[in-house]
């Protein structure tokens, strides 16, 4: 029996009928044509899959869409700036190189803005233990942890 869900993505309000066991990853990029959000190894293991959902990052693909109901969540889609201008930590991504195929870096990018979230000034090996739930094949890691130390440092600019 199909289930009425209402949640927020991105700041735009749905409210979508789910059958009983439909995963977000397939809602978000099957249905909402939110494509940023990867489908790697569907078992928790990868975090291509992460969506911040109440500002906490999640895997999509092993979270049923119901469980959404009146949540907020974010896509790498909802990151810009209202100028239309990258996110900071988007920013540093790209100044640090931290990309090679690109199929890891939503889940990475959301991690980090939960990161820079905490307002926390934290060390590489910190930062190295806050990522270890997402896999890339390309990087070896360090423009990855290079380009969050510096998303965490900025944002503690003035
Ligand atoms: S696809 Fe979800 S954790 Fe790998
Ligand atoms: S850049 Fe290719 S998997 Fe990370």
């Amino acid at each position: 029996m199909l289930k009425i869900v209402e949640f927020n993505v991105n700041g735009k309000d749905y409210e979508i009928a789910v059958n009983p066991g439909e995963l977000l990853v397939d809602t978000l990029r099957i249905r909402l044509g939110l494509t940023s959000v990867k489908k790697g190894c569907s078992v928790g293991e990868c975090g291509a899959c992460a969506v911040l959902i109440d500002g906490v990052v999640v895997n999509s693909c092993i979270y049923l869409t119901e469980w959404a109901e009146h949540k907020q969540l974010i896509t790498v889609e909802g990151l810009r700036n209202k100028d239309n201008s990258l996110h900071p930590v988007q920013k540093a991504f790209i100044e640090e190189a931290a990309v090679q195929c690109g199929f890891c870096t939503p889940g990475f990018i959301l991690t980090a803005v939960e990161i820079v979230g905490h307002r926390k000034n934290y060390t590489r090996d910190e930062i190295r233990r806050l990522i270890s739930g997402h896999l890339c094949r390309c990087t070896g890691y360090e423009n990855i942890i290079n380009a969050i130390e510096r998303a965490v440092k900025e944002s503690h600019k003035p």
